[in-house]
């Protein structure tokens, strides 16, 4: 593709695709002339003890999905595939990773940013797509592909939601009633959390307490974070005198879930 000058867009993924995930798809389709979509349950962004084994795969399902959505190439590579016995290269960032979801999970970014660099070398794509649901993920891809110099346009799509507001997820499907309902107290937490700012409360710390309070009404739902921190640095802001990154990751019963809003003053 890239020798008949056409452009290369490249979606990321690891199945189980949901609207969120085609909403990056089609954006996609609409800039690139070639749309090519990965899915590949990424073993090394896993701990011991996660949900691997478990994670949610429907490959003919996914299939039909990217089909019917205009993706031109499908690659499905195998586990062995792009971890041969030998293999012994880790992509490291010093900083990001240090922050929200890699403190308790501290070698989930490497298994990401190592996955997504050897995708970007086989693939090769002008344009990446990468949602701002994962909003860490996003902010240390982008440094990656900085400091590797790769000649790849990364961009971010909005958060794609539930009509009540739940960040559309693969793990979803792993949700009670119950705790689907408890999981929109995430939600919840960052509408509330942007109508205190707009009020004029711009501590960190009382809109946090705020956040602990609306979640803690919910017994099954287990605290991993909630921070308000820079966009850029991903570093705590006491007073929010500008756009604010308001982050959170809980346990649902098992199920692991993110958000992230936004703060504007
Ligand atoms: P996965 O969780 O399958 O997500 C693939 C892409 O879809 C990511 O860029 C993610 O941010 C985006 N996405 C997921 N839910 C979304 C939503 N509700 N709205 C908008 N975009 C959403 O993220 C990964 O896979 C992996 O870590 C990967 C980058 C593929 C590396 O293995």
């Amino acid at each position: 593709m890239r020798c008949l000058d056409k452009t290369i867009a490249f979606v990321p993924t690891m199945g189980y695709l949901h609207e969120g995930h085609l909403s990056l798809i089609r954006q996609g389709r609409k800039i690139g002339d070639c749309l090519v979509v990965s899915i590949f349950v990424n073993p090394i962004q896993f701990a011991p003890g996660e949900d691997f084994e478990d994670y949610p795969r429907d490959l003919e399902k996914d299939l039909v999905l990217a089909m019917k959505n205009g993706v031109d190439v499908v690659f499905t590579p195998y586990d062995k595939e792009l971890y041969s016995n030998g293999f012994q290269t880790d992509v490291n960032l010093k900083k990001l990773p240090n922050h929200l979801c890699g403190i308790s999970r501290p070698t989930f970014f490497s298994g990401v940013a190592t996955v997504v660099a050897k995708l970007f070398n086989i693939v090769k794509p002008h344009f990446a797509i990468f949602g701002k649901k994962d909003y860490q993920q996003l902010a240390i891809i982008r440094q990656m592909v900085s400091d590797l110099n790769f000649d790849i346009e990364i961009i971010g799509s909005e958060t794609l939601r539930e009509h009540d507001g739940l960040a559309m997820s693969s793990r979803n499907i792993y949700l009670t009633s119950e705790q689907r309902n408890s999981a929109l107290c995430l939600y919840k937490s960052l509408q509330k959390a942007q109508v205190l700012l707009s009020n004029g409360i711009n501590d960190s710390e009382k809109i946090i307490n705020t956040a602990l309070e609306i979640i803690k009404s919910h017994t099954d739902i287990e605290i991993d974070y909630i921070a308000i921190c820079d966009p850029q640095t991903l570093i705590d802001m006491k007073k929010i005198d500008g756009p604010a990154l308001m982050a959170l990751a809980v346990k649902v019963g098992k199920t692991r879930l993110i958000d992230n809003a936004i703060l504007n003053l």
